[in-house]
C-alpha cells in the first residue's frame, strides 16, 4: 500500500516557532526522508472560516504568509503538494456524506472542539461548521486515503473521529475504499508545545508571546532577552530553577551537542548548563545569548529561502495552483470510488441503466 501523508494548518496568520518545532520540522524531514509516496500539505482555509466567517480579509491574507511559512522551512513544491483547501470542491462533497454517519453528540464530545468553543465564547451561539469541522477534517484525511498524519496532540481527537468515520462507511458501502490514517507525533516531548516568550502554556498571536519563523535577527534578540525565567533567580549566585523556565524549554526544542564547541565552548551539552543553572552562578543573561545564537542558526536559512520567494509572488501563487491540481486530481478519484460505492453514480454506471431499461420493458 502506498505510504500517504496529509497535514494542514489553518491560515489565521503566519507561523511561528512552536509551529516550527511542532510540526513544520517534522514535515520537512519525512519529506527528505524519501518513504513516502505522496505528500499533501493543506492551507485550511475553509477550517479557519468555520470560526472566522466574519473576517474573510484575515484568512485571505494569511494563505500567502503561510504559503512563504511553508517553503521557507523547506517545504519543497517538487517533494511535496502544496494546496488551498477551499480550491478543492471534493472536500465538501464528501464531508456532506459523511454527516449522515456521525451523531450530534458524538461531535459534542470531541474534547479539542469542546476546548475550542470555551475558549472563543460560543456558549449556546456555535456556528454548525465549526461543530462539524471534525467531520470535514476527516475528509481532509480521507480524500486523499492518507495512512500518516504528522499532528500535534491536539489533533487526536480528529484522527480518532476520522478512524470512526472510515469504519462506519467500510460497514455500510464496503471495505478497502477508505483508509485508516494513523497520527504521527513529534517524538520529543518537548517539541509538542513551545510556551510563549512569557511562560504562558501556549504561544498565541492575540496574547502577543510569539516568536515567528518571519522574524528578523532583531525581534528575535529583542524577544528572547525579554524572555520569562525563574522569577526567584535574582542573583547570579543565587540557585535556579529548570522546570517552567521558558529559556531552557526553547534550549530542550533547540539545542544540539555541536552548538557547545561554536557558541559555548565552556560547557560540552546541555545538562552541563543547566546543572550549573540549578547550582547557582549561572546568569540568564548568558543563557538567553547561547539561546540567541542557537536559534539563529536554525533561523537563519529559513530567512534566507524566505527573502527569495518574497521577491515573487507570483510563483507562490504558482506552486499553490499546481499542488492544487494534484490534490484535486486526487480527489476526483477518490470521490469517485465513493460514489460507486454509495451508488450515486447513476451515469457511470451502464450496468444499472441497461437493468431497469430491461424491467421497464418487460413490466417486471
Ligand atoms: N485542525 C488543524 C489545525 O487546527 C488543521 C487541519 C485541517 C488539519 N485539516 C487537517 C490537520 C487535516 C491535519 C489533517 O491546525
Amino acid at each position: 500500500m502506498s505510504k500517504i501523508i496529509l497535514t494542514g494548518d489553518r491560515p489565521t496568520g503566519k507561523l511561528h516557532i512552536g509551529h516550527y518545532v511542532g510540526s513544520l520540522r517534522e514535515r520537512v524531514r519525512l519529506q527528505n526522508s524519501g518513504e513516502y509516496d505522496e505528500i499533501y500539505i493543506m492551507i485550511a482555509d475553509a477550517q479557519a472560516l468555520t470560526d472566522n466567517a466574519d473576517n474573510p480579509e484575515k484568512i485571505r491574507q494569511s494563505i500567502i504568509e503561510v504559503a512563504l511559512d511553508y517553503l521557507s522551512c523547506g517545504l519543497d513544491p517538487e517533494k511535496c503538494h502544496l494546496f488551498i483547501q477551499s480550491q478543492v470542491q471534493e472536500l465538501c462533497e464528501l464531508s456532506f456524506y459523511y454527516m449522515n454517519l456521525v451523531t450530534l453528540s458524538r461531535l459534542e464530545r470531541n474534547p479539542t472542539v469542546k476546548s475550542e468553543i470555551k475558549l472563543r465564547n460560543f456558549e449556546t451561539s456555535i456556528p454548525v461548521g465549526f461543530l462539524t469541522y471534525p467531520i470535514s477534517q476527516a475528509a481532509d484525511i480521507t480524500l486523499f486515503k492518507a495512512t500518516t498524519v504528522p499532528v500535534g496532540e491536539d489533533q487526536l481527537p480528529m484522527l480518532e473521529q476520522t478512524r470512526e468515520i472510515v469504519r462506519s462507511f467500510g460497514n455500510i458501502y464496503g471495505e478497502g475504499i477508505l483508509v485508516e490514517p494513523k497520527a504521527l507525533l513529534p517524538d520529543n516531548k518537548n517539541c509538542c508545545r513551545l510556551p510563549g516568550i512569557d511562560g504562558k502554556a501556549k504561544m498565541s498571536k492575540s496574547l502577543g508571546n510569539c516568536i515567528y519563523i518571519s522574524d528578523s535577527p532583531a525581534e528575535v534578540k529583542q524577544k528572547v532577552m525579554s524572555m520569562f525565567t525563574d522569577p526567584d533567580h535574582i542573583r547570579v549566585e543565587d540557585p535556579g530553577k529548570i522546570e517552567g523556565n521558558t529559556v531552557f524549554t526553547y534550549l530542550d526544542a533547540f539545542c544540539k551537542d555541536e552548538h557547545f564547541p561554536k557558541y559555548w565552548p565552556d560547557y560540552n551539552n546541555l545538562q552541563e548548563v543547566k546543572d550549573h543553572y540549578q547550582r547557582g552562578g549561572l546568569g540568564d543573561v548568558k543563557v538567553k545569548k547561547f539561546l540567541i545564537k542557537v536559534l539563529e542558526e536554525e533561523l537563519a536559512p529559513i530567512r534566507e529561502r524566505r527573502a527569495k520567494w518574497e521577491q515573487d509572488i507570483p510563483a507562490v501563487y504558482e506552486v499553490l495552483r499546481k499542488g492544487t491540481e494534484a490534490a484535486r486530481a486526487k480527489g476526483r478519484q477518490t470521490l469517485s470510488e465513493v460514489k460507486a460505492a454509495m451508488q450515486i453514480n447513476y451515469f457511470e454506471d451502464e450496468e444499472l441503466i441497461r437493468q431497469q431499461a430491461e424491467r421497464f420493458r418487460n413490466k417486471i
